[in-house]
Parts: C-alpha cells; sequence; structure tokens
C-alpha cells in the first residue's frame, strides 16, 4: 500500500515547517501527523514515512509519537466514530458502562480500550480523554456530534441515527 499526499495535504505540510526554524522541523511532527490524519482517517505506515521524509527524521519517531498518543489512530476507521470520555468524571458518572454498553450492542470486546471497529467497518469505538463538559457526563462523541449525560436509550438513539 502506498501513500499519496493531496496537494492540499502536501501545501500544508509545506507550510507547518516554515513556522520552525531549520533543525527544528521535528516540533511540527505532531501537526504534521494531526493534518494527514484529519485529511486520511488514520495515519498508515506509508504515511509517516512520506511524513518523516517531509520533516526530516526518521519514521520511528513519528510512529513512536502515533502509538504513544490515543487520538492519532494507525487503523482505519469505521464510518462513524464513538469516542466515550473515561476521565474521571465521566468514569464515575459512567463513562465505563457506557463504553461496554456500546461495545456490547455492536459485538465488539468491551476490555479492549484501544480502537476497535465492527465487522462491516460502520463503526469504531475508543476512549476519549477529557472532552471539556465534566459536569454533565457521561459524555461520548460520534464523528463531530456530541452528546452529554447519555444513558441507553440515547445510545440506540445515537446508533439509530447513524446511517
Ligand atoms: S471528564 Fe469527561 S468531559 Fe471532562
Amino acid at each position: 500500500m502506498s501513500f499519496t499526499p493531496s496537494e492540499n495535504l502536501k501545501q500544508e505540510v509545506a507550510e507547518l515547517l516554515t513556522h520552525y526554524p531549520e533543525g527544528e522541523q521535528r516540533s511540527a511532527s505532531l501537526m504534521v501527523l494531526h493534518a494527514i490524519q484529519s485529511e486520511a482517517g488514520y495515519i498508515s505506515k506509508e504515511a509517516m514515512q512520506w511524513a518523516a521524509g517531509e520533516i526530516g527524521i526518521q519514521p520511528l519517531n513519528l510512529y513512536e509519537l502515533v502509538t504513544f498518543y490515543p487520538m492519532l489512530r494507525e487503523e482505519q476507521p469505521g464510518k462513524y466514530v464513538l469516542k466515550v470520555c473515561r476521565t474521571l468524571s465521566c468514569a464515575l458518572a459512567g463513562g465505563m458502562d457506557l463504553h461496554r454498553s456500546l461495545c456490547n450492542k455492536l459485538k465488539l470486546d468491551p476490555k479492549k480500550h484501544g480502537l476497535q471497529t465492527t465487522e462491516d467497518k460502520k463503526f469504531s469505538i475508543e476512549f476519549a480523554e477529557c472532552l471539556a463538559s465534566c459536569g454533565t457526563g457521561p459524555v461520548m462523541m460520534c464523528n463531530d456530534d456530541f452528546f452529554e449525560a447519555v444513558d441507553d436509550t440515547k445510545t440506540a438513539e445515537i446508533l439509530g441515527g447513524c446511517e
């Protein structure tokens, strides 16, 4: 599999690299990875290779970032990505139960904390860190839509609303 960046992505990355002095371009690594993920939905090994060449570092340096930060993905996600907040307030308000319930509905493994995707590639689920609405937990996102105080009725509505 190869990675062919779009003209937009090439321009965005080139522009990001101008923000740092010569020899310090590695500081743009996270921004570059975000740019790739926002265009492609994930960051393949081939994309890391391309980006490392642009930045002037080794692909391994980017791989370390992708595997360290939970918001960066190595795998192609499903059409709808569900993110369940697992930070303290939401965890206390039922975030773990919410994750378990969603996994059970989607026939995914509730014990797995990383990204997992249904066989039909319709849904992916993963945990997220604080989504900045700690008083209304448990909270979750479905792609760019945000949901508060999610209970079983609401999860059925959310999943049902995904075509
Ligand atoms: S702890 Fe979940 S939104 Fe802050």
